[in-house]
Parts: C-alpha cells; sequence; structure tokens
C-alpha cells in the first residue's frame, strides 16, 4: 500500500549514515535506569522496541556527562566503564534491528539540585556560568517544593568542556553512530546562551560571540573525536522551560550567530525544537518563552547541516513541511512514547490513538520495584500489521 506520507519515508543521508526514513524519535527523559545511572535491561527492551517499529534515528534520552550535574538519579551516564558497557549492549541490539542511533549528552548546571542523590554522591556543587538562580524549580523526586538554588559560578568553563569530550569518547566506545549536544531547555550550554543566566565578564560571558563560546568549543571537541557528520546539537531558541529566554531580538541575534556557527562546523544535523506550551510553564502568573517563528527564523542560517524539528508535530505537517525542503526529518517526543511502533503505523497508516499515561512517564524512581517500572514504559503495545 503506498503511503501518504512518501517523504517523510524517504531514507535520509547524513555523511556516512543512512537513516532509513525522516522519523526521528526525541531525547525524552524517562528515568528508568534504576538503581543509578547505569542502562538496565528494560532500557535495552525500550529502545529495541522503537528500533524495531522502524524509528529512523533514535536519539537517547538525555544523557548525563558525569555524576554532578544531575537532577534525576534514574537518568542514565555516560562517564564510567559500566555504563560504556550498558550502552554497548543497547547499541548493538538497536543495529541489529537496522536502527541508527545518537547518545544525547548532558548536563543540567544551575537547574541541578544539592540534594539530588548522585549530585550529593558527587561531593560537588552545583555549577553554572554565573550565581544566579533560575526562578521556579521543580524537582520530581524531592518533597515539597524546594526551588532552584544559587549555583556557583564555574571559574573554568573548560574543565566542563573536558568533560562532554569524554563523554564523547566514551559513546564511541559504547558502538553509538553519533553524539548530539543537550544545548536546549534551559540546561548547562543554554545558561552559558542566554543573557540572563550568563553574567560573567571573561571570554565565555558578555558578547553574542562570548556566550556562544562554550557551546562551540564543546561542538568542536566532539567533532574532533567523531568527525563533523556524527555531532548534532539540540537547540530551544524560543526558552521557556528552566527559565530561559532574553529579549527578542537579542534571543533572535544570539541564536542566530550560534546556529549559523554551529553549521559551519559541517554537522550531522541541527535539531530545533519550536515554541510549545508544555515546555513554556507557568510561573508566578507568567510565561518565559521568548515566543518566535524558530523555523522562519532560523532556517536560513542552516545550509550544511540537516534541520531537524520538532514541537507537537502531526506526521502530516511532517511531510508538507518536508515536501516543501523546509526541513529534512521531524523529531517526534510523546508520540514515541505511547506508539513504539510509530514509523510503521505511519507507514501503514495506523492511527496514533494510544493515550498517555502521564503518571508513569517520569519512572517512579528507585524505590518502585524493577518489574514496576516497565508500566508506561515497556507495556504500550505495538500494533496488530
Ligand atoms: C524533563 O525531564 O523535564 C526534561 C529533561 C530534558 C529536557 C527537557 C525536559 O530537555
Amino acid at each position: 500500500m503506498a503511503s501518504k506520507f512518501t517523504k517523510l519515508l524517504e531514507p535520509l543521508t547524513i555523511g556516512p549514515l543512512t537513516l532509513r526514513n525522516r522519523v526521528a524519535m526525541a531525547a525524552l527523559t524517562r528515568s528508568r535506569s534504576v538503581p543509578t545511572n547505569v542502562p538496565n535491561d528494560i532500557n535495552l527492551e525500550y529502545y529495541v522496541q522503537r528500533a524495531r517499529g522502524g524509528a529512523g534515528l533514535i536519539t537517547t534520552e538525555g544523557t548525563l556527562i558525569c555524576q554532578q550535574g544531575t537532577e534525576w538519579q534514574n537518568a542514565p551516564g555516560i562517564w564510567n566503564q559500566d555504563q560504556v558497557s550498558a550502552w554497548k549492549r543497547i547499541t548493538d541490539a538497536v543495529h541489529a534491528e537496522g536502527g541508527v542511533i545518537f547518545n544525547q549528552i548532558w548536563h543540567l548546571g544551575r537547574a541541578s539540585h544539592p540534594d539530588a542523590p548522585e549530585q550529593k554522591a558527587s561531593g560537588m556543587p552545583v555549577y553554572a556560568p554565573s550565581d544566579i538562580a533560575a526562578r521556579g524549580g521543580k524537582f520530581r523526586f524531592l518533597p515539597g517544593h524546594p526551588g532552584y538554588v544559587t549555583p556557583v559560578a564555574i571559574e573554568d568553563p573548560r574543565i566542563l568542556i573536558d568533560l562532554y569530550k569524554q563523554a564523547a569518547i566514551n559513546a564511541k566506545e559504547a558502538g553509538f553512530d553519533g553524539v548530539e549536544l543537550h544545548g536546549a531547555n534551559g540546561y548547562l550550554v543554554h545558561q552559558f546562551l542566554d543573557s540572563t543566566s550568563n553574567k560573567r565578564t571573561d571570554a565565555y560571558g558578555g558578547s553574542i560571540e562570548n556566550r556562544a563560546r562554550f557551546g562551540l568549543e564543546i561542538l568542536k571537541e566532539l567533532v574532533s573525536i567523531w568527525g563533523s557528520k556524527r555531532v548534532a546539537v539540540r537547540l530551544s531558541p524560543a526558552g521557556g522551560y528552566n527559565d530561559m529566554g532574553m529579549p527578542l531580538q537579542e534571543n533572535i541575534d544570539t541564536f542566530r550567530y550560534f546556529i549559523s556557527q554551529a553549521d559551519l562546523l559541517d554537522l550531522g544535523y541541527i535539531s530545533l525544537i519550536r515554541h510549545i506550551p508544555a515546555m513554556d510553564p507557568e510561573f508566578d502568573g507568567n510565561h518565559r518563552a521568548t515566543k518566535h517563528d524558530v523555523l522562519k527564523t532560523y532556517r536560513p542560517c542552516i545550509k550544511k547541516s540537516a534541520l531537524l524539528l520538532n514541537g507537537d508535530l502531526t506526521p502530516e505537517e511532517a511531510n508538507q513541511l518536508i515536501v516543501a525542503k523546509e526541513i529534512d526529518a521531524a523529531v517526534f517526543g510523546t508520540l514515541w512514547i505511547g506508539h513504539p511502533d510509530l514509523a510503521k503505523r505511519i507507514e501503514q497508516d495506523i492511527p496514533l490513538d494510544t493515550k498517555l499515561d502521564l503518571k508513569t512517564l517520569y519512572g517512579g524512581g528507585a524505590q518502585i520495584p524493577y518489574e514496576q517500572q516497565k508500566k508506561g514504559y515497556t507495556d504500550y503495545p505495538a500494533a496488530r500489521l
């Protein structure tokens, strides 16, 4: 049967990689690496299901580059050998299903909390570009509403850049096809970019060029390990989440510069998240995002890298955008949670009708028995074909 989503289902070549279609899976925090930070058998099953379900590209959930700088005790890491070996089982299994898998590397910066178990165990403070607390603060496993803390301004950002580099070396050993730098959603790289969280007076703060330096230096290190086409970056220029956002013109100038410079590195892809209400929570009666048309504003800055778009896309809209040559591939997030076979369903025009159980999105913490972690994770059924 011919699909009405012809373009979305066309393969995409990215340097040495061939994606079998343009239905990509977003990094999704699922917090199931119990007991602590090492991918386990249910994580393996989850990724295999989605590779079997036809994903053209899987990006892993945010994967911590070090023990310090985490909010979640059950997010996986990529800083030690146990984690590398555990990820290797997953990448091998995804490859056996014909999938391509990038590791999204992550540091939370000021969105971490001193009482987060792994942060505590690291014996280090919460680091950020400047000692400015984010407003608001939600910590899913800490009781009450502790709020964000005032972080310690990292004296030498190169220390953190080196950790990203080591994570990229580890990801290579773990058999990934590439790495995606998490530069979005108010986490560390974004905190350097945004003038409301970065008040540094050294080479990493002040001008747009200086605020962009941290992320661009990381990207250059990643390229030195992987080669350019196996490196990607994810950005959310509209801000919102984790108290991010600059005045409109400054925001546009900052992201146009960063995206243009990243594109000059000839990356595999640049993944843009457009404004969506779910990533723009309200606090103190206000929304924080700098709303603008992300695709239209930054499309002209991307000439060499593939452009991936994310944010409440439907397959219909994604297909149209590819037909119009506005994007190269579409990144779906929540649709992949409830439909492990999303790409196959799109191919065969099977309804995307699974209802999400919001209570089980983020696991339940290490106190939930292992078997129960599967609920709302690996037990969403594939359609009977
Ligand atoms: C989250 O867990 O809420 C989360 C994590 C990483 C993101 C966005 C949201 O990039």
